[in-house]
């Protein structure tokens, strides 16, 4: 491939580590980041436009001769960036508005799965407050209530009781807690087991694998307290052995982006399966349309294939023909946050301690909240770092992150002391 310039669009974690990820290539000759962070200036070149401006980010990659943009966040997709550049003869990476629905609508999603036998929760929708309570009556708790449409992870209540339940169901219909396009609402039965984050690439037709990940969903150690965006991750997660996850490629993730062909809507891109391993195999809790944050900070550094092949081939629909190479070592990441979070938090505090941090082995600092301002790096968002660390195997990791995390303080911080720790339980194969 010739040398080219990429754009990455978002500011997140995520973004960082794939920037990071990008600066390894040989292929890539710059990287520009819209709008970036503090993390994302050590790799490239931040740009001053938002993920929603598709009509500036488009002239810009125009104007600078992009060779391709890669979307980060899912806000974009679900809006059709893609078509949008697209459109303009420009190589884009990322799921159409028609194939990123499969998280821009819940409801879309499990009748896709129901209608093509692929496990998932039992569910009915609702966009009628009694009618909704009068399902509830019928099943009972513990129940699951989520809003059908983007929500950045807020719009989903585990309800252990009918009280809960109501509760969630009035907010989410009578005082459209997630706007007008948050009336409509699924209940779900409750899955039991353990989570884990399965992601491959797709191309509509071929898919190839990622290594598996967990995500750390709540705020307080031992998951109490509120759901966040994701409070550290870790790679691989043991509870997905080599034959689970033979199934879970044939029977859900081959199975539902054939699916999405047969629909129409040819999926293309990063296809992440939030999954619970039951007691009768594997279960769908979520689809997203993209990368995970923070489960990108941990599969990417395992990752020693070029990145950008193997996405171009994503477009190309010519991923039958690539090989991936993953590390054994294995990662973990532990995502440091502005106290308060995931409700209101203030920023601008300095971070301490970024430097030492880095001198730990093994160890890749990636920014998520951070901005630069006269030389010193100042929180900006309620998710600051995702301290991450490789190592012989998850405990080792888990060691080399923390140790990087005791470098670095900023005012009011907070970080789980628990990351890794449900691995560490599981025997290791
Ligand atoms: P989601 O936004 O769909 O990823 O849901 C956020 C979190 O809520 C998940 O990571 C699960 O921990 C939990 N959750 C969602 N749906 C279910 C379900 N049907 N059964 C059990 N837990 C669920
Ligand atoms: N870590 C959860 C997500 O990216 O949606």
């Amino acid at each position: 491939m010739d040398k080219m310039k990429i754009l990455v669009i978002g500011s997140g974690g995520r973004e960082h580590t794939i920037a990071w990820k990008l600066f390894q290539s040989p292929i890539v000759e710059k990287i520009f980041i819209a709008p970036g962070n503090a993390g994302t200036a050590l790799v490239g070149e931040n740009i001053d436009i938002e993920v929603d401006e598709f009509e500036k980010l488009a002239e810009f990659a125009e104007k600078e001769k992009i060779g391709l943009t890669i979307i980060g966040p899912e806000d974009p997709l679900v809006k059709g960036i893609v078509n949008f550049f697209e459109e303009k003869n420009l190589n884009v990476f990322g799921p159409s508005k028609k194939a990123a629905i499969m998280e821009g609508s819940k409801t879309f999603t499990r009748d896709l799965l129901k209608k093509y036998n692929i496990p998932s929760a039992e569910y009915a929708a609702f966009e009628n407050a009694d009618k909704a309570k009068a399902y509830l009556k019928e099943k009972g708790a513990p129940i699951v209530i989520k809003a059908d449409g983007l929500a950045a992870g807020k719009g989903v209540v585990v309800a252990e009781t009918i009280e809960e339940a109501e509760k969630a169901i009035d907010e989410m219909i009578l005082d459209k807690r997630f706007g007008e396009s948050g009336t409509k609402i699924l209940l779900e039965e409750k899955l039991i087991g353990e989570e884990a984050s399965y992601l491959i690439f797709s191309d509509g037709k071929n898919i190839l694998p990622m290594v598996s990940s967990q995500d750390h969903k709540r705020i307080f150690d031992n998951d109490f307290g509120q759901n966040t965006g994701g409070m550290g991750a870790y790679s691989p997660a043991p509870i997905v052995t080599k034959e689970l996850e033979q199934q879970v490629l044939k029977e859900i993730m081959q199975s539902t982006v054939d699916a999405m062909a047969k629909e129409g809507r040819t999926f293309k891109g990063i296809l992440y399966a939030g999954l619970m391993i039951t007691k009768d195999g594997p279960k769908i809790v979520e689809f997203n349309a993209r990368f995970g944050d923070p489960e990108a900070q941990v599969i990417l550094p395992r990752l020693e294939s070029d990145l950008v092949p193997i996405i171009q081939a994503c477009i190309d629909g010519n991923l039958n023909e690539k090989e991936i190479k993953w590390s054994d070592k294995a990662c973990c990441c532990v995502v440091m946050a502005s106290g308060g979070y995931p409700g209101a938090y203030e920023k601008g505090k300095e971070i301490i301690g970024l430097k030492e941090a880095s001198k730990i082995p093994e160890t890749i600092v990636f920014h998520a909240g951070t901005k630069k301002e006269d030389g010193k790096v100042l929180t900006n968002g309620g998710r600051v770092l995702g301290v991450t660390a490789l190592g012989a195997n998850i405990k080792e990791s888990i060691d080399n992150a923390y140790k990087a995390v005791e470098k670095i303080s900023f005012e009011r911080a907070q970080y789980r002391k628990d990351i890794g720790q449900k691995a560490l339980k599981i025997k290791q194969p």
